[in-house]
């Protein structure tokens, strides 16, 4: 197992060399995604009126805004934080706009292209090499969670098997891993899927740390392996693979699929707003152009139908669904596209609760938790209401760290202890459902 683990010595002596190549082979090649954030602004927006609010709209349309919180324009309500990112070319424009209107304002990051080459290392910094050695503390792109997925569908086949639930609208593999150890009796099950958000890079990072633990702590922690033995766990590390994919190599904060659309230019559709629940409805687009665009119809998407046909099929064993998105430091379940709480509320909110309260025992982050609708925002045609529907009847959306400081831009040194604390609370939720509510 000596690939779990990661030789930093190794990767130290290893780098400066690496590095001397990688200038040697590219030279000039220094700036992620070729500067193209440079200048752009994030700034953090409190409409205190309802005037304000719609004057905010106004020119988040106008500006073409890229709303970081909410997903949409439509969820710009008084009270409400509005991060946006801003364009360079916009952001005069928007501050002479505060600074008219009085609209309380808080710049977040004053170089958007500054953070993120600092925050994360550069892809081409970084050992790309296969997987003995595999660092878990850096984001990976999608390539390298395939070969590590093959790696260890090979390696460790007594607790995992790799399969595939379908192909991508680009014809990517979408790719699951079924782990917990092999038994002829009947077991319950967990879903577990990261990304469906393309630029929510902790999500998957947290996918892969999760699998990491359960192959590491197996013989040691009796909770591990009371989890193992008595669950299967269907993990997605990638949902939207060709988002993801987009957002490494084009767009950093990319969010949607990558279909394209007959009558407009614009391509991708929110995968989290694609599902055969209240679709299309409140909380949702109906234009291709936005980003929390619901699709031309329900399960458009081919990883959407994908998941969906999986879950369909195996619904009757699957206990949990969870999904992991970033960033709001939030433990959410249903319902997300109406404010009222699901019966049997009270077995989910302390499962909630619990969760959360352990999440918080490590380093001492809060999370608020609560039904998505009034704890976060109103969305239909999530996943986290489809599965719920469906007869899955503990159903979560974890909104990782952080509440804005970095945003989407996490820092992989934060990749650690997100992870861990993370990891305690979908422990405590995975034993929560193994022992009868309450
Ligand atoms: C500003 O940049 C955005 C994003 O690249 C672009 O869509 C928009 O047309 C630009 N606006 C102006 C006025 O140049
Ligand atoms: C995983 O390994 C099994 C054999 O142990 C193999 O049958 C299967 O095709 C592998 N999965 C993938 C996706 O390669
Ligand atoms: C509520 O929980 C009870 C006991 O677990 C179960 O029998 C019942 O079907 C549940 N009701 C709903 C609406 O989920
Ligand atoms: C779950 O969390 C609660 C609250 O922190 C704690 O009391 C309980 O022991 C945890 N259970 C497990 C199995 O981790
Ligand atoms: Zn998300």
């Amino acid at each position: 197992m000596k690939f779990l683990g990661k030789p930093r010595s190794q990767r130290a002596a290893f780098l400066p060399l690496c590095l001397l190549f990688l200038k040697i082979l590219h030279p000039g090649h220094s700036h992620l995604y070729s500067s193209r954030y440079a200048g752009d602004k994030v700034i953090r927006l409190i409409p205190s009126t309802e005037e304000e609010a719609y004057a905010l709209k106004k020119i988040y349309q106008q500006l073409k805004v890229d709303l970081w919180q909410p997903g949409s324009i439509s969820q710009v309500s008084e009270g409400t934080v509005t991060d946006v990112h801003i364009h360079h070319n916009g952001s005069r424009a928007l501050l002479a706009f505060l600074q008219e209107t009085n609209i309380h304002y808080k710049i977040l990051m004053e170089d958007l292209q500054k953070v993120l080459e600092k925050g994360s290392s550069l892809p081409s910094q970084r050992s790309r090499r296969s997987v003995p050695g595999y660092n878990y503390e850096v984001y990976h792109s999608l390539e390298e969670i395939q070969n590590w997925m093959h790696h260890l569908n090979k390696t460790h086949s007594g607790l995992i098997h790799m399969f595939s639930i379908g192909k991508s609208y680009e014809g990517r593999s979408l790719f699951v891993l079924k782990l917990g150890r092999r038994s002829r009796a009947y077991k319950r099950a967990v879903w577990i899927d990261c990304g469906i958000h393309a630029r929510e890079w902790i999500g998957p990072a947290f996918c892969q740390w999760f699998v990491k633990e359960a192959l590491l702590t197996y013989r040691s922690d009796p909770t591990m392996r009371k989890m193992l033995n008595h669950l299967y766990f269907y993990i997605m590390p990638v949902f939207n693979v060709d988002g993801y994919h987009f957002s490494w190599t084009n767009d950093r904060f990319w969010r949607k699929t990558r279909s394209r659309n007959s009558r407009f230019r614009c391509r991708g559709v929110d995968a989290n707003r694609n599902w055969r629940v209240k679709w299309c409805d409140e909380g949702a687009s109906m234009h291709p152009c936005d980003d929390t665009y619901c699709g031309p119809f329900p399960e458009s998407e081919p990883e959407v139908k994908a998941v969906a046909n999986f879950l369909r099929k195996h619904k009757k064993h699957i206990r949990a669904y969870l999904s992991f998105h970033a960033y709001a430091q939030m433990l959410l379940y249903p319902y997300s596209y109406k404010y009222a709480t699901i019966p049997n509320f009270s077995c989910v909110e302390s499962a909630a609760y619990k969760a959360v309260k352990a999440l918080q025992s490590v380093y001492g982050i809060q999370y608020r938790y609560g039904p998505a609708s009034s704890t976060l925002y109103v969305s239909s045609g999530s996943s986290m209401d489809w599965a719920y529907k469906n007869g899955i009847p503990y159903t979560f959306a974890f909104e990782l760290r952080d509440t804005g400081h970095f945003g989407f831009l996490l820092p992989e040194m934060l990749i650690k202890p997100t992870c861990t604390e993370t990891m305690l609370a979908v422990k405590n939720i995975t034993m929560h459902l193994l022992r009868k509510c309450p």
